[in-house]
């Protein structure tokens, strides 16, 4: 039996990988990569590359539907879980590679939920990965959360309702998923005064990096899908 991992590999930069993440990735037999939205994909294996042997290591990229219906969901979640579960009884080692930490807002979360259902045997270990949060922040030089300040992560999926009300309470807010309802959050921030108060981070630790603090220039953008905001 071997073991399944979870490996955070960091939001782009290959030097933002961690030791132990960098170890396991070099020493697994299979890594699988998801596919929930093709660009996050082939960003996790860009991460990684210069770690893993293709010509020893058996490269999967595994399809998660981009979508919210969990019918469609459901049935992906238990195929890659099926996936990692063959593999580890089979006695190869397999790394699921994962943007960010492994248990933020990942893939990774649904599938451990089935392992541990229905492969309670299997051992599952999980290497955590700097979140594109902390990265975020970093390139900005955003303080995030000091003293006794309130921190809050919405999905800007969520809806606006959720995000004005938490910017009446919290000091920081963080929001993820942007690009589907970019133009509404834009209306928002402006409506609640908040245009000093925005830093918006995309694709951070890549090539591809923009760090925009103007908030018309912010607002002119059109982001990526691995675009995220702080408002501070
Ligand atoms: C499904 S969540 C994955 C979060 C990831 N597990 C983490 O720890 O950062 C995807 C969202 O994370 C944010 N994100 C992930 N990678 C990013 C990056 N390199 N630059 C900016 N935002 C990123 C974006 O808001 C994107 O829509």
């Amino acid at each position: 039996m071997a073991t399944i991992y979870a490996v955070g590999v960091g939001p782009g930069d290959p030097e933002l990988l961690t030791r132990k993440a960098e170890r396991i990735l070099r020493s697994a037999d299979v890594i699988l990569a998801p596919a929930s939205n093709p660009a996050e994909a082939s960003v996790a294996l860009d991460i990684i590359r210069e770690f893993i042997d293709e010509q020893r290591q058996q490269i999967i990229i595994h399809k998660f539907p981009m979508t919210s219906d969990r019918s469609l969901l459901v049935p992906a979640w238990q195929e890659g879980a099926e996936l990692l579960a063959a593999h580890a009884e089979a006695g190869r080692s397999i790394a699921f590679i994962t943007i960010g930490d492994p248990l933020f807002y990942s893939t990774f979360i649904y599938l451990l939920r089935l392992l541990r259902e229905q492969w309670p045997h299997i051992p599952v270990e999980i290497i955590p990965g700097i979140s594109s949060i902390n990265a975020a922040a970093s390139v900005a030089a955003v303080p995030l959360v000091e003293g006794d300040e309130k921190m809050v992560v919405i999905p800007a999926t969520a809806g606006t309702a959720v995000i004005e009300a938490a910017l009446a309470t919290c000091e920081t807010v963080v929001l993820l998923k942007v690009k589907p309802r970019y133009g509404a959050i834009v209306e928002l921030l402006r409506k609640a005064g908040k245009e000093q108060q925005v830093t918006f981070v995309e694709r951070v630790g890549s090539v591809r990096q923009k760090v925009l603090t103007d908030f018309e220039q912010i607002a002119q953008h059109t982001p990526d899908y691995l675009s995220l905001m702080i408002i501070k």
